[in-house]
């Protein structure tokens, strides 16, 4: 069975292809567009969906929009709230509905030859729940999904047996963690639905004073679910607009929702594990890329293993739709094993790519080893290999590589990237190596969650120790990443380090690089010292003012 799955109705915009049951490819609009999240999430912009996405899948499955047996569409109007005389009531809640009843016919107009009757609606907490207990490797679990909202609700608690869910417990709106989280992102100065992660990383700074009076606004109700009073955020801390700088009380009311967060997720995955007894939990939706939460539920919470899909955003809907639709029609689903399911390049493509853009370049004899040289050096290398990566996170594929061992490379990283000084740049390790060095779940393969450095690394490796001792780990392979772990071997080999530094492959409010050109326009706008494009290497050249 060929399933094309679609994320269209809020933010992050998304397709995925299925074929047999296998994710064949998945794509975010974003990467295509260049559009950060692809587009704003109002209702007005519900009607615009993951095009070239969706034909990107289907080109690479080399499947015709003609021969799809299904799209999944994550997101089920039914449930939604019914427009009524007045299309501006409800702040336009029915506009959303009314455009995703015709979504097939959007569909079919993007994709010509597509049967508008094969699409079919998944309802989008669902999908999520399907894009984390379908691809995760345990065929049992329990499954958890928080984000700001789905059509109704906006978390689900469930049990998936054998790809078979049944739904224990769902919270409805307004009620809604995640959306509590984007409040405070607001307050405190970022964008919502975007930068939720800043406010996680701010809560290291400060201490969470207010968490008392959260706990009164925000509380679990003992049956799976849990409430969320209106909050008035001035009453901790001044609103931050755009241009000014955070104080003391903003770290402190960060550190205070994150708190809070987690002492609730606590809660619900208790509830869910006295009904379930189960081993393993599993979780998606946007709170779940909460990486800070999500140790802390590892360290505390009652399940044994917890495994996130690694887009575990919006953007991970189009993949859970079209799981959950494919299972249905009897394929026999294959965990996800990479999120590198994005797109790739041939080797004469990269090369046709630097001629074009007439940089001079080398071929070393392994790529690996030169751009080992270049960090042990102290260089920054932008790092373009194989398939993009679905998901918000760079894993080896298209990252920006950095020696840790150098503090001040935390601050040049921020610099090139245009991100604000308390952010945290991550380290990826050796597989093997990793529990000598960071203490926290392992293995962790798509930097989901935080550890602690232990102590007698800290000095070595400062560039990746945030402010409160811990990192965001991915660990590598080398049974899945055969190139990327020849490269932290190759820089182990000159420095004793098994840790190189890795973010995200972007400059300041852009989308991760996805193709040749955005690696090139990266590489031309910003200090970064070689770009390892495929096996090829391009230095900067260095000229000195006149
Ligand atoms: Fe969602």
């Amino acid at each position: 069975m060929n399933v094309l799955g679609i994320n269209g109705v809020f933010h992050d915009p998304a397709a995925a292809l299925i074929v047999d049951g296998v994710v064949v490819a998945a794509g975010e609009e974003e990467r295509f567009s260049r559009r950060k999240h692809g587009k704003v999430p109002v209702p007005f912009s519900t009607w615009e969906l993951p095009e070239a996405a969706a034909a990107w899948c289907l080109a690479h499955g080399g499947v015709d929009a003609a021969a799809l047996d299904a799209v999944a569409y994550s997101y089920d109007p039914r449930l939604g709230r019914r427009p009524g005389d007045d299309i501006t009531t409800d702040a336009w809640e029915g506009l959303r509905t009314l455009y995703v009843e015709r979504a097939p016919l959007f569909l079919k107009t993007a994709l010509p030859g597509l049967d508008p009757g094969r699409v079919t609606f998944v309802p989008h907490h669902v999908a999520h729940a399907a894009s984390a207990y379908l691809a995760a490797p345990m065929p049992t679990s329990s499954v958890l999904v928080l984000d700001g909202r789905g059509e109704r609700a906006s978390h689900l608690a469930g049990r998936a047996v054998n790809g078979e869910l049944k739904i224990l417990a769902s919270q409805e709106l307004p009620h809604s963690l995640g959306l509590v989280y984007e409040e405070a992102t607001a307050h405190l100065g970022f964008r919502r639905s975007s930068d939720e992660y800043k406010v996680m990383a701010l809560a290291s700074y400060g201490r969470p004073r207010f968490l008392p009076a959260l706990r009164e606004l925000v509380r679990a109700t003992g049956d799976g679910g849990f409430t969320t009073a209106p909050i008035d955020w001035s009453r901790f801390a001044p609103a931050v607009a755009r241009d000014e700088t955070w104080g003391a009380r903003h770290a402190d009311l960060a550190a205070s929702v994150q708190a809070r967060l987690q002492e609730v997720m606590l809660d619900l995955a208790r509830w869910l594990h006295e009904q379930t007894g189960d081993r393993d939990l599993t979780m998606a939706g946007g709170v779940a890329l909460n990486c800070v939460a999500n140790s802390w539920l590892a360290e505390r919470g009652p399940f044994e293993r917890i495994w996130v899909q690694p887009a575990a955003g919006d953007a991970g809907t189009a993949l859970g739709a079209a799981l959950y639709v494919a299972q249905r029609l009897g394929d026999p689903i294959t965990p996800m094993t990479t999120a590198a399911l994005g797109r790739e390049w041939t080797d004469d493509a990269l090369r046709a790519w630097l001629e074009t853009a007439a940089v001079p370049f080398e071929t070393p004899p392994d790529i690996a080893g030169a751009v080992a040289d270049v960090l042990a050096a102290n260089g920054v290398v932008a790092w373009f290999q194989g398939r993009s990566e679905y998901g918000p996170r760079a894993l080896g594929h298209r990252s920006l590589l950095a020696n840790p061992s150098h503090p001040d490379n935390l601050r040049r990283m921020n610099d090139i990237k245009g991100r604000e000084p308390f952010r945290p740049v991550a380290p990826m390790v050796l597989v093997e190596r990793a529990a000598e060095i960071f203490q926290g779940p392992l293995p962790s393969p798509y930097m989901l969650f935080t550890h602690r450095v232990r102590p007698r690394w800290r000095s070595r490796i400062p560039a990746v120790v945030h402010v409160d001792g811990t990192a965001r780990v991915q660990t590598v392979d080398a049974r899945d990443e055969p190139l990327v772990a020849r490269m932290l071997s190759a820089f182990e080999a000159r420095t004793g380090l098994p840790v190189v530094v890795n973010t995200s492959l972007n400059t300041a409010g852009r989308p991760m690089v996805d193709d040749p050109r955005d690696a090139l326009e990266c590489f031309g706008s910003a200090p970064v010292d070689a770009l390892a494009l495929g096996p090829y290497l391009v230095r900067r050249a260095r000229r000195s003012a006149a």
